[in-house]
């Protein structure tokens, strides 16, 4: 009688490890993908996530046709000197002077250069 108690308990006792340890390896699948592109080349996987975020309004490849927020495609050094304009405040902006600040200028050479090759 004592006996069986305790099987049950031990029995019920592993089920949520059991499970937590199979969500934990299905968790690992989608981190083991994007560890696969860091490896590959972890600097462009990181122009690529950020440049995500800046997709969200311009359209995927930079390419938000009929809003005049096309940025895909365009020569890298206009693209650079408009980023660099709003975040020193030289160009009047309504968002993206907020955006600008959050990267060095290195950075947003990098996403210029990035949306430029988009063709
Ligand atoms: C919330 C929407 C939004 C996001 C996100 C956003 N932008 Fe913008 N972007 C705008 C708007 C609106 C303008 C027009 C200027 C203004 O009012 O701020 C603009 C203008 C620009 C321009 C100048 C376009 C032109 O033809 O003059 C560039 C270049 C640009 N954004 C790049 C980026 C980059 C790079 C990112 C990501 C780091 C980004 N934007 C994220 C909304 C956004």
């Amino acid at each position: 009688m004592e006996a069986s108690c305790l099987n049950r308990i031990e029995r019920t006792g592993t089920r949520p490890i059991r499970a937590s340890v199979f969500l934990g390896l299905i968790l690992m699948l989608p981190l083991g993908a994007l560890s696969q592109t860091d490896a590959r080349d972890p600097a462009a996987f990181q122009v690529q996530v950020w440049a995500a975020s800046c997709m969200a309004c311009h359209g995927p490849d930079g390419r938000a046709e009929g809003t005049g927020l096309a940025i895909g495609g365009r020569p890298a050094e206009e693209l650079r000197s408009k980023l660099l304009g709003y975040k020193t405040g030289k160009l009047p902006a309504t968002i993206m002077h907020q955006h600008a600040k959050g990267y060095s200028d290195q950075e947003l050479a990098r996403i210029a250069d990035y949306f430029s090759s988009l063709k």
